[in-house]
């Protein structure tokens, strides 16, 4: 038996939001999403120690696994909109159950979730739908994959097929990393995630993120970002989760755009479509942008942290609407957003050691900060008994600026960094090198 029934229902109403993760994305959907005046309360499941100084927003401490108990409490506290930002939530099914328990979700299901957690499978759904991508091979044993690797004139990029927390991918430099590789993910590194590993031609060119809200049928478009995946400045050191992020990325002008909107966006919903997928929620496009044209690097079934903490600051009040009619399939398609003609960036501030091993429970202090078009999401954070705001993860805070121009952005973004300070705070000094005149260095 449901617990929930649909006539106890009012679709239309959204005064209790629910967002179903933990980092900066999180919080900086909470903060656009509580912007909007029909929302009343913004909970958050689990949140951090940030999530709580945004405006109308409480953080619920219940066990995400524990379905009854979940459903209880949500209608309890008479949820009328769910957002799940985690993909590991989004592969597990979690949007699927609360839809069938009648809650309207953003978010897509399993089956459109599987974009992102099996690589082979989308390689596989960008050939069918003729998307260009890397050319690829899928192996499921190292036997297999040592021949491709041998029988390649160039070293080729070697990825785990399932979750790998952003760790599965691996860019060598000569075969004999390759195979050192793939040996590791067939012996086990990622256990059941790599039973099947995804070699891929190695690409070249700038990355840029695309977000597209879909409803299932519709989609519409958000402002593009470019993320700074590497560890250090000047694009170097180890991947990580993203380092920095600016949005729009004027990389792609408005003709480039209609080019990756008409070989890439269309035909993905087209083929989602194809395959009977309703997919009601964002689609993130990793795009290289090749000298053959732009090519998908990856999809993922959410929003890009800290892609998202970047583009939510242009984003008015009426986002949380957009969210809720993908989530009831409503979308027009031809909604506007207005991003106030400001421009977005944002810097990561980490811990020693990220993404390696790294300590957490450090004091963080933050003295003066912009009250105006300055931002501080909270990435990784907990606080003490006494209330001490404390590191809790390998990013510690997003610091967002908006402003006319990039050259301003960062410029806001990197004073207000000297007003934080916590034990082994490391941050990038160029993120939006790309786009700064100042540290003008196109890549
Ligand atoms: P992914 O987790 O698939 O986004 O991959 C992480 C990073 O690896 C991407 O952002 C790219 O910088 C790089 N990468 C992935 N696939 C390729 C490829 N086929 N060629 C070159 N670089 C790649
Ligand atoms: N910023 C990259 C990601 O969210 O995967």
């Amino acid at each position: 038996m449901s617990i929930n029934s649909k006539s106890s229902k009012n679709l239309n109403r959204l005064e209790n939001i629910l967002i179903i993760g933990n980092g900066g994305r999180e919080n900086s959907l909470a903060w656009v999403i509580q912007k909007n005046e029909l929302v009343k309360k913004v909970y958050l499941i689990p949140g951090n120690a940030g999530s709580e100084r945004i405006n109308k927003c409480e953080r619920i401490k219940i066990d995400i696994n524990n379905k009854i108990e979940l459903v209880k409490k949500l209608d309890f506290l008479k949820i009328d909109l769910i957002v799940i930002g985690p993909e590991i939530h989004l592969a597990n099914g979690l949007a699927d159950f609360l839809r069938k328990k009648d809650f309207k979700v953003f978010g897509p299901g399993k089956d459109g979730a599987k974009l992102e957690y099996s690589k082979s499978w989308a390689k596989e759904f960008m050939k069918d739908a003729n998307i260009p991508t890397a050319n690829f091979w899928k192996v499921n044993s190292f036997e297999e994959a040592k021949q491709i690797i041998h029988s390649s004139s160039m070293p080729l990029v070697v990825k785990v097929d399932g979750l790998a927390s952003g760790k599965g991918v691996f860019i060598p430099d000569s075969k004999d990393e390759c195979f050192r590789a793939a040996e590791s993910i067939f012996n086990g590194k990622f256990g059941k995630s790599g039973n099947v590993v995804v070699l891929e031609e190695k690409i070249q060119g700038p990355e840029v993120s695309i977000f597209a809200l879909c409803d299932g049928k519709k989609y519409i478009l958000l402002p593009t970002a470019q993320d700074h995946k590497r560890l250090n400045e000047n694009d170097k050191g180890p991947n990580t989760g993203g380092m920095g992020a600016y949005s729009p990325a004027p990389l792609l002008t408005e003709d480039y755009l209609d080019r990756v909107i008409k070989e890439i966006i269309e035909p993905t919903i087209v083929e989602l479509n194809r395959k009977n997928i309703d997919y009601k929620g964002v689609i993130y496009f990793g795009l290289m942008l090749t000298k053959s044209g732009p090519k998908v690097i990856e999809y993922n079934c959410r929003f890009g942290d800290p892609e998202c903490q970047t583009i939510m600051p242009l984003m008015d009040q009426n986002f949380v609407l957009l969210l809720d009619k993908c989530s009831m399939g409503n979308l027009n398609g031809d909604e506007k957003i207005d991003t106030f003609d400001k421009v977005s960036g944002c810097v990561i501030a980490t811990s020693k050691g990220y993404p390696n091993e790294y300590k957490i429970g450090f004091p963080i202090k933050i003295g003066e900060i912009d009250s105006c078009e300055c931002q501080i999401f909270d990435s990784g954070t907990s606080l003490s008994k006494n209330g001490q705001l404390l590191t809790d993860g390998g990013r510690v805070l997003s610091i967002v600026c908006q402003d006319k121009d990039f050259d301003k952005v960062f410029e806001k973004a990197y004073r207000n960094l000297k007003e934080i300070n916590f034990d082994g705070m490391y941050f990038r000094n160029d993120i939006g090198h790309q786009v700064r005149k100042t540290l003008s260095k196109e890549n």
